[in-house]
């Protein structure tokens, strides 16, 4: 009995290590002409991070396709509870606020300039 929970408990740690990616941080910037007339720049999504916090089905499929550049987010989508807005996220209680948008936008160094 021991031996088949050992086992199990095994399979379960080489599974889960198998599941982590080597990137650390991906790269959002499919929109940087339109985030730059708001005065802000690519998005850096610290990946790592968040598998440290979540395990991959919390976001994958149903939030994020596993996909880099597979995800058409926009901040009307992130306000309406999709991707990061997702009930739960950057939309809530757990985790700073959407209006904060230097956590995640590269702020551009003519931002706020005339
Ligand atoms: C909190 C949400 C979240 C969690 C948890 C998460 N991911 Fe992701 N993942 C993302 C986002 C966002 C992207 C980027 C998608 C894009 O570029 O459109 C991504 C991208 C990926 C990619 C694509 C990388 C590439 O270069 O194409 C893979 C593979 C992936 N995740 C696997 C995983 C695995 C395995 C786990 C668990 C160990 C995990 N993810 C946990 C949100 C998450
Ligand atoms: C939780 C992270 C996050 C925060 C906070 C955030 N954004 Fe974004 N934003 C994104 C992501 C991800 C994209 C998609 C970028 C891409 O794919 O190129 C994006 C895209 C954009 C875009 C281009 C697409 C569109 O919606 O027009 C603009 C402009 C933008 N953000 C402005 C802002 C402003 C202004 C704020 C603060 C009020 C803000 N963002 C806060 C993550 C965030």
């Amino acid at each position: 009995m021991t031996r088949v929970l050992q086992s199990i408990a095994l399979f379960v740690a080489l599974t889960t290590q198998a599941l982590a990616i080597d990137t650390i941080n991906i790269i959002f910037d499919s929109k940087v002409s339109s985030m730059k007339e708001a005065g802000l720049g690519a998005v850096t999504y610290p990946h790592k991070l968040h598998e440290e916090l979540y395990q991959c089905d919390d976001c994958h499929p149903r939030i994020f396709i596993e996909k880099k550049g597979g995800n058409d987010v926009n901040m009307q989508k992130n306000m309406t509870e999709q991707y990061c807005g997702f009930s739960g996220c950057h939309n809530s209680a757990y985790a700073f606020p959407l209006y904060l948008c230097d956590y995640c936008h590269e702020v551009l160094p003519t931002a706020g300039k005339k």
